[in-house]
């Protein structure tokens, strides 16, 4: 599997940690990042090559792997799409986006390719799909370390200390659709469940600052006539980006042992 990976960062490490330490059977081509020094330093690490995104889109590939940003998922992957590229997304909150994912699934269906999106940093996407046509109301609640939402839009109409925060503090309230615009680097999670289950409009989000927490949080309840599911992932932070779970980038390597192998376990 001929891979080229768009962001340098802690996502991307570990992916490409794992494809040169061979638990991946895949071949990391090209590495793509908009911060140049970091993408030229990362390729000779992982002894890759950088190059333009454009020029990464004439060479013959299997796969193109986003582990950037929402603002790399709008801009590059409907391109990547349009030269007949597979793609893996991990900045899944652009996905909320009525139109955007049209335009995904539309350029995906035309041009007969797929497009993958990893549980990032939740667990139970495989019931939440059985379940889904069952489902009346699904929430998911985030609880992180207050330090690790600063920078967040929210916080523009909303100003607010965060260190000031001494016990654990209902931050937001509402949908995933929102929830993804507001905190654009933290609730991924919202969408990915959101896109299983019955949508950005429907799923409920809370997020909840708690200046203890030493993990991320997620627990994700799921109601309906198919019953109850309840689910709770308690993640480790990455070592160099503690907005992003490390679970998340397991969930990536996951992802591309799936599409290598021949027998896929789970629904
Ligand atoms: N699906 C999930 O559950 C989940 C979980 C954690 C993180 N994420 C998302 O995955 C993405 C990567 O996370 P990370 O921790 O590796 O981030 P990071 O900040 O460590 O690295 C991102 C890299 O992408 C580059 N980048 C950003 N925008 C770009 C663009 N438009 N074009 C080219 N390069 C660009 C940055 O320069 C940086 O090097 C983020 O959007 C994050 O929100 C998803």
């Amino acid at each position: 599997m001929k891979i080229a990976l768009i962001g340098c960062g802690s996502i991307g490490r570990v992916i490409a940690r794992n494809i040169t330490g061979g638990s991946v059977k895949a071949d990391l081509r090209y590495v793509y990042d908009m911060d140049a020094k970091k993408a030229a330093e990362f390729a000779r690490k992982f002894r890759t090559e950088y190059r333009d995104f454009d020029e990464i889109l004439k060479q013959e590939l299997d796969l193109v792997l986003e582990a950037a940003s929402q603002e790399a998922v709008r801009t590059l992957i409907p391109k990547a799409l349009k030269a007949g590229k597979n793609v893996m997304i991990m900045s899944t909150g652009a996905l909320a986006d009525e139109h955007l994912l049209q335009e995904i699934r539309g350029l995906a269906e035309k041009n007969n390719l797929k497009v993958y999106l990893p549980s990032g940093a939740i667990a139970g996407l495989d019931g939440i799909k059985s379940a889904r046509d069952e489902i009346e109301r699904v929430t998911i609640k985030t609880t992180k370390p207050p330090e690790s939402l600063e920078g967040a839009p929210f916080f523009e109409k909303h100003p607010m200390d965060l260190k000031e925060i001494k016990k654990p503090t209902v931050i937001y309230e509402g949908t995933a659709e929102e929830a993804v615009k507001l905190f654009p680097s933290n609730v991924n999670v919202a969408a990915s469940l959101s896109l299983a289950g019955i949508g950005p409009k429907k799923t409920r989000v809370q997020i909840v600052a708690d200046p203890d927490a030493k993990s991320n949080v997620h627990e994700i309840t799921a109601e309906g006539r198919f019953g109850v599911l309840k689910i709770k992932a308690e993640n480790v932070p990455s070592p160099d980006n503690p907005k992003t779970s490390y679970l998340a980038a397991l969930s990536a390597v996951a992802t591309l042992k799936k599409i290598s192998e021949p027998i896929q376990v789970g629904t």
